[in-house]
């Protein structure tokens, strides 16, 4: 595993897994204690993933079997934005902790940047002081606001979560992030929506031929080495093992700009897709 140092000093593993629409609470224990079995050592929940009992579960699992030690792992969950008021967002972080059965976390994110965002802030904040939060961020926030939080509060966020793949690079929000030492988190590292089409470059896929490795390794292993760090799902044990099997090889400098290139600039939720599909995730 290969590791980032964070803007507290904390380390990051910059390979993790996110279990998203994993809420089967037997398939979802199990996935998490393989994936640390495997060698996973960050593992990626929200609020609003409804998985904090099975993801606790399985990282007691995988302590309990000698896959790891609570100190390896590194765990981050979310604040969703309808609990951004000060006790609402004291009341969602006690919940995860009391479900994931942990003493601490070690990640909180806020999950979308609507609402209270101040006060939920605050709230991390206060956690982070309190010792029961080593680290806090954010997700989803535009580079304006991004610095908005950071000049306005004393404690600055070590990390934004951003969709971010091959078609959607985010150079931008990459150099401000850079510029201000907010470490750049990748979810949906696949594309989930782009991602047959981005199985289907060829770019990528001569260069998969080269390595002998699989396209998505090639993916992920791009925004590795661009300094980005990332969090694949999978619901199948193989694809688990795959997306993590990204050290053993390194691409060139020509390779990095030839799949630099691919960069559509592509549609973000959130961050550049359709204002309506936006307002109505505030809406419901
Ligand atoms: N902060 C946010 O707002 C936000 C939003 C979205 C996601 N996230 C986080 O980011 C994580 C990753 O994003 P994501 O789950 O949306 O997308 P993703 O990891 O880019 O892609 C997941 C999809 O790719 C498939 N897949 C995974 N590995 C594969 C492989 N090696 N070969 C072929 N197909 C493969 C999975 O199918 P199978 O499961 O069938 O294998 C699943 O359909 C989430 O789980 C979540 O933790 C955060």
């Amino acid at each position: 595993m290969i590791y980032k140092t964070l803007n507290n000093g904390v380390e990051i593993p910059m390979v993790g897994y996110g279990s998203y629409m994993m809420t089967d609470p037997g398939a979802c224990r199990d996935v998490i204690c393989g994936a640390i079995r495997d060698g996973y050592r960050l593992i990626d929940t929200a609020h609003m993933y409804d998985n904090h009992v099975p993801v606790g579960e399985g990282i007691r699992e995988a302590i309990s079997r000698g896959y790891a030690k609570r100190e390896e792992i590194f765990l981050t969950t979310k604040v969703w934005f309808t609990d951004f008021e000060t006790e609402a967002c004291r009341k969602s972080i006690d919940k995860a902790l009391l479900d994931l059965k942990m003493d601490y976390l070690d990640m909180v994110l806020l999950h979308w940047p609507y609402g209270n965002v101040y006060a939920a802030w605050r709230v991390l904040e206060e956690y982070y002081a309190a010792g029961k939060i080593r680290v806090i961020g954010v997700s989803n926030m535009e580079p304006d606001r991004l610095i908005d939080l950071i000049r306005f509060n004393d404690t600055k966020p070590a990390l934004n979560q951003i969709e971010t793949h091959l078609y959607c690079q985010q150079k931008k929000a990459k150099e401000w992030m850079n510029r201000y030492d907010v470490a750049h988190e990748a979810y949906r590292p696949l594309g989930k929506a782009t991602m047959k089409e981005m199985f289907e470059e060829p770019v990528v896929k001569a260069i998969a031929e080269k390595y002998n490795k699989s396209v998505p390794q090639v993916l992920l292993r791009f925004l590795l080495q661009s300094d980005v760090i990332i969090i694949p799902k999978s619901s199948h044990e193989e694809r688990v093992r795959e997306n993590i099997d990204l050290f053993d090889f390194e691409l060139t400098s020509d390779e990095m700009e030839k799949l630099a290139a691919l960069d559509k600039d592509a549609p973000a939720v959130g961050l550049a897709e359709t204002p309506e599909k936006t307002i109505e995730m505030i809406e419901e």
